[in-house]
């Protein structure tokens, strides 16, 4: 039971300040021990449950993050936390590469269920989405036996040093880290709300898939000694930028015409966020390799890259592994998320998306600072820009994610100037209606600001 008597506050009232006493202590002792690398506001969670939190001194959240598209179930849902308690009284840990055990065997098998087919896939568990993505490299680069692998400007892969190489989204992020992996290039992802080379809207896929062939395959990077193509089938951190019809196809059969490998990172988009299991099931193509991690967890720290049973099988005992991927505790709710986003969570992305988008394509009407409303299923990207120029407003997207902080909201920016929504899956009509009201009350305060 929360510790703090739960209030229903007034939609635009918040008591007291944000952050609260308790939560500035934290802050103050956090910042003598954890090494500073920015925070995004100063949220000091105590507890949660489904779509709400509540912090230190007890503020209640409306969650339209899930600590970054994590939490598919929600926080602390009844059925993975008994599934948890279970499972932590029989074992955790067994070390999933160099043994046997049965939560990670029925893990993976939900999960090639629920893969194209529903078989012919092999799984290898580790603990992230990073992880996944060398994985991916890996075996991309040990099947082909060649070194280059392709993703695009806006993209995230993650920070170890193979993803990182292939994260184009932000110069933070590669600032201080060079030389990154020798025979990563980048290409245009096919954004068609600000088409890249000055592309003709009605084009911008095939611009996209132009460029590839004839400027990146005839000057730097020979596709004979091409892997693989990485690409998120939604640009997550890039600004939740849904590609253009036709892109994800013509990258496909880009790839089927040169050897190489199409790895689709499902890290953010995958696990039911967009209504289908997997985000490049709207684009009806098919992967070579899947990375998958966030959701699949439903909070607990996991990975795993899927591959196709001929190339899995090709990787000699040894080439990969990890001691904690296949954990048990991990891979038992992990097995009864995936239950969950197959029984109901699917589902319910999908409806309740359709309505946010609706009620967000109203603030639309109101603001012209929302440019665009974009996304699918749970997956949405509001992208704010001044009206008089069209150019991105950082700042602005920046202020409102703080406002509807302190207005009892939890989102998160992303791209230049996007405001995302990544909720857990299990948001309801009347939660996602409060989300609309919440940041309507942000942007309002922010423009009279
Ligand atoms: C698409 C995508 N790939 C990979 C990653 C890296 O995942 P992790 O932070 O678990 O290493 C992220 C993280 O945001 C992501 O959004």
């Amino acid at each position: 039971m929360p510790p703090f008597p739960v209030t229903s506050y007034g939609i635009d009232y918040m008591p007291g300040d944000v952050p609260g006493p308790r939560a500035r202590a934290l802050v103050e002792r956090d910042s003598q021990v954890i090494v500073p690398l920015g925070r995004v506001y100063p949220l000091v969670i105590d507890h949660a449950q489904g779509c709400e939190v509540w912090d230190v001194d007890g503020h209640r959240y409306l969650d339209l993050q899930a600590g970054i598209a994590v939490l598919a179930a929600g926080h602390s849902h009844p059925r993975l936390v008994q599934v948890a308690q279970a499972q932590l009284a029989r074992f955790t840990h067994v070390a999933g590469t160099d043994f046997y055990n049965e939560p990670m065997i029925r893990a993976a098998e939900k999960l090639v269920s629920l893969m194209p087919g529903g078989q012919g896939w092999q799984v290898f568990f580790c603990n992230s989405g990073t992880e996944a993505i060398e994985a991916s490299i890996k075996l991309a680069r040990f099947v082909t036996r060649r070194q280059n692998i392709i993703a695009f400007y806006g993209a995230f892969h993650g920070r170890s040093y193979g993803s990182l190489s292939l994260t184009a989204s932000k110069p933070h992020q590669r600032r201080g880290f060079f030389p990154l992996l020798p025979g990563s290039f980048h290409a245009f992802y096919a954004n068609p709300y600000r088409p890249p080379l000055a592309s003709d809207p009605a084009r911008v896929s095939a611009t996209c898939l132009d460029f590839i062939e004839r400027q990146l395959f005839t000057t730097t990077c020979p596709p004979e000694e091409t892997a693989a193509i990485v690409i998120e089938p939604i640009q997550g951190e890039g600004g939740y930028v849904v590609p253009a019809p036709g892109f994800l196809a013509g990258l496909r059969a880009l790839c089927d015409r040169h050897g190489i490998l199409l790895i689709c990172d499902e890290v953010q988009s995958g696990v039911g966020r967009t209504g289908t299991m997997w985000a490049f099931e709207h684009e009806q193509i098919v992967p070579d390799i899947v990375a998958s991690a966030k959701g699949l967890g439903g909070g607990l720290p996991i990975g795993a890259m899927l591959a196709r049973d001929e190339l899995a099988r090709q990787w000699a005992p040894g080439a990969h592994g990890n001691t904690y991927g296949g954990n048990g505790l991990t891979c038992a709710v992990t097995h009864e998320l995936l239950c969950m986003v197959e029984e109901e969570l699917l589902a319910n992305a999908a409806s309740v998306g359709a309505q946010l988008i609706a009620g967000l394509q109203g603030l639309q009407a109101r603001f012209p600072q929302i440019g665009d409303v974009r996304g699918r299923g749970l997956m949405i990207g509001l992208e704010l820009i001044d009206p008089a120029s069209g150019a991105p407003d950082h700042d602005l997207a920046e202020a409102v994610m703080v406002e509807a902080f302190r207005k009892g909201l939890l989102i998160l920016t992303c791209g230049a100037s996007t405001i995302r929504l990544c909720p857990p899956l299990v948001l309801t009509p009347a939660q996602a209606d409060e989300a609309v009201q919440r940041l309507a009350l942000a942007l309002e305060t922010c423009l009279a600001g």
